[in-house]
């Protein structure tokens, strides 16, 4: 016999990439019953191949009423527009919502205000959900802003190095994503034969995550994203200049306290990780190398961007908000 009570939950976007992730872990999420699975209007009751046996009933316009009237949470893996405005509105009338676009995330209102235009001026209230560094505030949230997938590496990665003061200014994050990472509809930058067989960088000095990244780090950060001709997986290659004396040994003390009550943080030293040893998976695995003391810094982080970097994440964040064990649904 199952011995959680179960909470009843609605997905919004359940047609899109992390939509559908989310639909086949919360499936097997012994304390959740999925009770609403919607999208727009253009889905309506259209059957989602790859969800047969685990989600067969229809799929539903988006309608807040229902999901106020029908469940205690909700997962919002919307554009960030629509979640701007959903947001709010269900967690105003007592439904919790764990939302996966960037509405949320930033606390400076002018970078949100340049980054996030749809997003309502004012303090959202929201608590921004990367678990590893927001497990209090996460129990009593009731709109969680989950963290994004670029940044999700990067923070991880860095923010308990600049917490412990080992690290120099000029932080630089060379990131580099699967296509999956731009959603489902295909743009010309991400259309299969302008990707395929090529690599680019876009976004230099113009992308939302740097905001994030900052916020969260509480340093200046250098960030260059990068698409590669692959469907999932996000590979970020860091340099950092040391402090004097600062050795390998400091670098894996300030990674160990950190994560030490993290089961989704892989520590891997000088053995450096790859997109293979993380994808359909909710691990973040983090790697480093040191010149010599003092010296440089290269660090390698690597998640999937569907599930660490999205989906799993916001069920991550949503045991931790509901109280249960952290893993649940997600190993
Ligand atoms: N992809 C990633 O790796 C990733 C990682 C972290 C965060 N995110 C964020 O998560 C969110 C979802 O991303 P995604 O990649 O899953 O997007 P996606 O594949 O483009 O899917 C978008 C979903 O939103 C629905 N939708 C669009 N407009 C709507 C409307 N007006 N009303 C109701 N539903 C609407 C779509 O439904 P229809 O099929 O009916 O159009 C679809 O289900 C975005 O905010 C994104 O920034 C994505």
């Amino acid at each position: 016999m199952n011995k959680y009570s179960a909470i009843r939950v609605g997905v919004g976007g359940v047609t899109g990439y992390t939509g559908m992730e989310l639909m086949r872990r919360l499936a097997r999420h012994p304390a959740v019953d999925i009770r609403l699975a919607m999208a727009s209007s253009s889905s309506e009751s259209k059957p989602i191949p790859a969800l047969a046996k685990i989600w067969d009933a229809p799929v539903e316009p988006l309608d807040v009423d229902k999901l106020v009237a029908e469940t205690d949470a909700v997962f919002l893996a919307l554009p960030d527009s629509i979640a701007a405005e959903v947001g709010p509105a269900l967690a105003a009338r007592g439904t919790r919502v764990f939302d996966l676009s960037g509405a949320f995330r930033l606390r400076d209102a002018d970078l949100q205000r340049k980054w996030y235009p749809h997003t309502p001026a004012g303090d959202s209230g929201a608590t921004y959900g990367l678990t590893e560094h927001y497990r209090t505030e996460l129990k009593n949230a009731t709109l969680v802003a989950c963290a994004g997938c670029y940044p999700t590496a990067a923070i991880l990665s860095l923010r308990p190095l600049v917490a412990a003061g080992l690290l120099e200014p000029g932080v630089i994050i060379d990131a580099k994503s699967g296509i999956s990472g731009a959603g489902k509809t295909p743009s010309e930058r991400t259309h299969f034969s302008e990707c395929h067989g090529s690599l680019s960088a876009y976004g230099v000095f113009a992308h939302r995550h740097a905001a994030e990244i900052e916020q969260e780090v509480g340093v200046p950060v250098t960030f260059v994203p990068h698409l590669i001709p692959i469907d999932r997986g996000i590979f970020e290659t860091i340099y950092a200049r040391l402090c004097a004396g600062v050795g390998p040994d400091q670098i894996e003390a300030a990674l160990s306290a950190a994560y030490a009550g993290s089961p989704f943080v892989r520590l891997t030293g000088a053995d450096l990780p790859e997109i293979k040893h993380v994808a359909h998976t909710n691990f973040c695995d983090i790697g480093w190398r040191v010149d010599r003391p003092g010296g440089q810094l290269v660090m390698v982080a690597v998640i999937d961007n569907l599930v660490k970097g999205a989906s799993g994440q916001a069920i991550q964040n949503f045991n931790v908000a509901f109280g249960l064990d952290e893993t649940l649904g997600l190993n």
